[in-house]
């Protein structure tokens, strides 16, 4: 499974990027408002720092405009993959992008009929947000799953982003659903790397090593 991160932070994609098993970046509205720089300036920083996809979302909300959006966005750098929302404009213009060679990253998925419609309009990849639903009473890794099937029952290309993650457990299930992709925070990231066990048994060697002969 592949692991993207969730933010628009420089420093925090430099930074998990030096531990070797970043594979993109996901970004939208609000992560770029935090970071309070020019659009143009901070998604060209985040290109050259990840190899893989970089998504950025298109913020109109008819096809035309999307289209538009997207093929500018798309000339920032051959990483760009450009989130379009799941609105009927949206996917018409999942369409058209895929025709012309434009990868996009189909967001805001909250139900499989959602997923199903942008596989169809050739969405390169489907974002469906198990964070959200968990907080409205949905088990959002039950969508997950209920993708996965229908993706794989019709053998759609299109990529589920296991997204708005909001703790490791949803990452495990996402990899054990067979998840393309998690995108998660940086916070979350880190925490995938931590067990007790290892850190009390490393420190125990360690000890151990220091009355070994030598
Ligand atoms: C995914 O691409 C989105 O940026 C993200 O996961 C949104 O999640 P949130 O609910 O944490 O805002």
């Amino acid at each position: 499974m592949k692991l993207f991160l969730d933010t628009a932070n420089p420093d925090e994609i430099r930074e998990a990027n030096s531990w070797g098993i970043l594979d993109g970046v996901t970004t939208n509205p609000t992560h770029l408002s935090k970071e309070g720089r020019p659009f143009l300036e901070l998604i060209q920083e985040i290109c050259s720092i990840v190899e893989g996809p970089v998504s950025v979302e298109a913020v109109s909300t008819e096809c035309e405009g999307l289209v538009e959006e997207a093929r500018q966005l798309a000339q920032i750098s051959p990483n760009i993959v450009v989130k379009i929302p799941t609105i009927k404009e949206g996917i018409k213009a999942l369409k058209i992008l895929k025709a012309e060679g434009i990868a996009t990253n189909a967001t805001l998925i909250f139900s499989p009929l959602q997923a199903l419609l942008v596989a169809k309009a050739g969405a390169t990849y489907c974002s469906p947000f198990v964070g959200r639903l968990d907080y409205v009473g949905h088990e959002g890794l039950e969508l997950v799953r209920q993708i996965k099937q229908i993706y794989d029952n019709y053998g759609f290309p299109t990529q589920i982003i296991v997204a708005a993650v909001r703790h490791p457990v949803h990452v495990l299930h996402a990899a054990l659903m067979g998840a393309h992709v998690t995108t998660l925070r940086f916070d979350i990231l880190e925490m995938l790397f931590s067990h007790p066990l290892t850190d009390t048994g490393l420190a125990q060697f360690l000890a151990d090593w220091e009355k070994v002969p030598k």
